[in-house]
């Protein structure tokens, strides 16, 4: 038997629709988009067109607004970072970032080119929005904060930072990681300037796809130059978006198939989200049961974006996940990439077990993993 529940890693399986048009593009319009004008390019500059427009949509953007696609989230933040800072910035972000938000503004402030303060959460995993009102200073430029923990799942009132933002002046970035497809987002509401994102993971897409809301008005330094079919007599990047971001040939059979896998998440977006719940809700509930379960994801159901974080009695959660690979069940174990969350919760030695779920996994997946849990307790791995 096999049960993924490694959902926040990368989404699996995709959906069929996804599958076929990553094979039609590599076959029926197999050829570089927004480059050359014969039938197949043109077909596949309109699927990146369709694609952008479906990414726009899901986000609620303004006509004007932006999507710049990047290799994956990591990359669209990067971007951001590095395409906002400037010497002498300072920015305000939090301990529960991921490694791809913490290095690039690590290797930014350790070259002495930004300051950085990291704001802790509360012990219910929250960041306090006061918090980050109290740590913007004169010259803060932006305020980086993490949808939804990719250890926890603790969605954070991002609403309400972008409030705080917005009155202060101050640029605000937004990693949905984990929240683009599984939670609603609309970057208007959230009054955001910058929202990155994965399409391989909520959104169905294939890896090697994400992508950089930018509010319109703004121009970004660019990580990489090069061609883009456009201004081709010029030897300057373009100042407009989206191609000025986007140099070098497309990833077009990914883009494709994101195409498909918003189309699939928006035609069934509330019915998916409480179908996850539903199942976060029973593994959470399962494990809480359970003496020896340490559970570090948020009690409130409406709080938890698709992840239940966990260890089992004084064993590592390494140990725990390879006991449940061995039983056929995909976790993923150890610190997630996000060391200042693990701190806070006080797992930076051993980890902590995550289960994720996704639209494909049932709510007998979910009791199979909770009988392996119970098994470990018991028996040792
Ligand atoms: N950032 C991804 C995760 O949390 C890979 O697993």
């Amino acid at each position: 038997m096999n049960i993924y529940l490694d959902n926040a890693a990368t989404s699996s399986p995709k959906p069929r629709p996804v599958l076929e048009e990553v094979q039609r593009a590599l076959t029926r319009y197999n050829a570089n988009p927004g480059r050359s004008a014969h039938p197949a390019a043109l077909e596949a500059a309109h699927c990146v067109f369709e694609t952008r427009a479906a990414l726009a949509g899901f986000l609620h953007a303004r006509e004007e607004d932006c999507v710049a696609f990047a290799f994956n989230c990591t990359d669209a933040l990067n971007l951001a970072l590095k395409g906002v800072l400037r010497r002498g910035d300072h920015v305000v972000s939090t301990l529960l970032e991921h490694n791809s938000v913490l290095r690039p503004l690590s290797e930014l402030s350790s070259r002495g080119q930004i300051a950085l303060t990291l704001v802790s959460p509360r012990p219910d995993g929250m960041v306090n929005p006061a918090d980050v009102r109290r740590a913007l200073r004169r010259n803060t430029r932006l305020v980086a904060v993490t949808h939804a923990s990719n250890v926890t799942g603790a969605i954070q009132p991002v609403a309400a930072i972008g409030q705080i933002a917005e009155a202060a002046g101050v640029l605000y970035l937004i990693d949905g990681a984990q929240a683009l497809g599984a939670l609603p987002v609309d970057v208007r509401l959230l009054r955001c300037a910058l929202y990155a994102f994965p399409g391989h993971k909520s959104l169905l897409g294939p890896q090697g796809t994400g992508g950089l809301y930018i509010r319109s008005g703004m121009k970004l330094n660019t990580l990489r130059e090069g061609g883009t079919g456009t201004e081709s007599d010029s030897m300057l990047q373009p100042a407009d978006p989206p191609e000025r971001y986007e140099s070098g040939t497309l990833n077009l059979p990914g883009l494709a198939g994101l195409r498909r896998g918003v189309e699939y998440v928006t035609e069934r977006q509330s019915a998916i989200m409480m179908h996850e719940r539903e199942l976060v809700t029973a593994l959470y509930e399962g494990l809480r049961a359970m003496e020896g379960a340490t559970l570090y994801s948020p009690s409130e159901e409406a709080a938890r974006a698709g992840i239940v974080s966990f260890n089992l009695g004084d064993l590592s959660s390494a140990e725990v996940a390879d006991a449940l690979a061995r039983r056929g069940i995909a976790v993923r174990g150890g610190l997630h990439c996000a060391p200042g969350a693990h701190r806070s919760l006080g797992t930076l030695r051993r980890g902590a077990v995550r289960a994720s779920v996704g639209h494909a996994n049932s709510i007998e997946e979910i009791e199979v993993l909770l009988r392996a849990a119970r098994e470990i307790l018991k028996d040792g791995v």
